[in-house]
């Protein structure tokens, strides 16, 4: 759900950098040949991926979700030249598409595919993560959070994605609705662990900041 209307949408893409032409190509690819490719941030949120990595410029990133792969390069233009990023994705079908663009890219020797469920993964991960973008299945978020804040080098920042999920978190939740009441908790985790410093952010779906304090 995007909560501007499309009139102040356009105005805010128009009055942002312009989408690179790799990004371009990835967004119409996936549009004519992915299933649900409103699952990929797109241009305003792509930029403001981008350019939280360039104010941060961290040396290790990880992505939870890959989808694509817009959102890892995004992230990847604030890698500095001996940066690596890791992104997780539990289903291949996405890697032939991955592979055409990030080989296409110049970070595409500093990005790391991984192809398994993400809290397979994240274990064998190193410690000393600067930025995390957790934008995968909901019903696990708090399960990455436990699972990357000890990896995480104090300062790091993690940006965690549908946050707002539809505008569900504010209305009355029905009893069966796990994915809603999951991201509730998760908000209020953000906002209260004494480890983070959190703002969300009411961008398209909703994008938390939480800083992890040194
Ligand atoms: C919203 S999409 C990611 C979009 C991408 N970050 C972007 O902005 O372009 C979520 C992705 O998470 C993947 N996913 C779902 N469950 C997962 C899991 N347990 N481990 C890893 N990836 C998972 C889905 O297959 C999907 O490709």
């Amino acid at each position: 759900m995007h909560f501007l209307s499309a009139d102040l949408q356009h105005y805010a893409e128009a009055h942002s950098q312009a989408e690179p032409p790799l990004l371009a190509a990835l967004s119409r690819e996936t549009h004519l040949r992915v299933l649900q490719p409103r699952m990929l941030s797109g241009l305003l949120q792509g930029r403001l991926l981008s350019l939280l990595s360039k104010l941060l410029s961290p040396s290790y990133i990880v992505e939870i979700g890959t989808f694509t792969g817009y959102a890892t390069l995004c992230l990847a233009e604030g890698l500095p030249p001996e940066g690596v990023l890791h992104t997780i994705e539990a289903n291949e079908e996405y890697q032939p598409i991955q592979d055409k663009y990030f080989q296409q890219s110049p970070y595409h020797s500093q990005i790391v595919q991984h192809f398994a469920p993400a809290l397979e993964v994240l274990p064998s991960l190193p410690d000393g993560i600067e930025l995390v973008f957790i934008d995968a299945d909901k019903k696990n978020y708090l399960n990455y959070l436990e699972a990357i804040l000890p990896k995480m080098r104090p300062g790091g920042v993690i940006l965690s994605d549908n946050v707002l999920w539809s505008g569900k978190v504010v209305e009355a939740v029905k009893d069966n609705d796990k994915h809603t009441q999951i991201l509730m908790e998760y908000n209020q985790r953000l906002a209260t662990d004494p480890r983070l410093e959190t703002v969300l952010l009411p961008i398209r779906d909703g994008i938390s900041l939480a800083r992890v304090k040194g």
